[in-house]
């Protein structure tokens, strides 16, 4: 598919369980583009895993190393990044995507039980998901900042991955 010009890097955020990583990885791979999730860098970057950075340094200091990674994975072109779904809750990181040109912000939305029962069944371990009504919480609360971001909001309760990305490439 031909990508605008004015479109250097693809940004996926929403909540957990919103497919970011695996809409991403597909959406890279129809592109052509590298895919680069944010998680998966702080994790390089560090050397721990983000559980890991969240039981032994807590997680203030993950959203340091987060805001950073971030500011780095911006610098790059034609990648597709997905965002962990806490990211956008800071306001450096909001202004960080704001304001890096070529940025083109997508969200994947959904209900929370929806993406409660996804998370459930991929039975990965988020620090965030340990207390249901805490984690319902954050969903809210988070929701505005996302729908600010979003140049596009899909709604992917009824969409596979793969038709989650048919949709995306078709509205580049
Ligand atoms: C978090 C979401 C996770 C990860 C960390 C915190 C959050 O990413 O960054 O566990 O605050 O919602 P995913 O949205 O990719 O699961």
């Amino acid at each position: 598919p031909a990508i605008p010009p004015t479109i250097r890097r693809i940004v996926l955020t929403g909540f957990m369980g919103s497919g970011k990583s695996t809409v991403g990885a597909l959406l890279a791979e129809r592109l052509g583009w590298e895919f680069l999730d944010l998680d998966a860098h702080i994790e390089a970057r560090s050397g721990s895993s983000v559980r890991d950075l969240f039981a032994n340094h807590g997680e203030p200091h993950f959203r340091l190393l987060e805001s950073s990674a971030l500011a780095n994975a911006l610098g790059r072109r034609n990648v597709v990044l997905s965002l962990g779904g806490g990211a956008p809750e800071q306001l450096t990181n909001r202004l960080l995507i704001e304001q890096t040109p070529g940025t083109h912000t997508i969200f994947l939305d959904a209900p929370f039980p929806v993406l409660f029962d996804r998370c459930v069944l991929q039975a990965i371990a988020r620090p965030v998901l340990a207390d249901p009504a805490i984690a319902e919480a954050r969903f809210h609360q988070r929701q505005p900042h996302y729908r600010r971001l979003a140049r596009l909001i899909v709604d992917t309760a009824a969409l596979s991955p793969r038709e989650t990305v048919d949709l995306l490439v078709h509205s580049l």
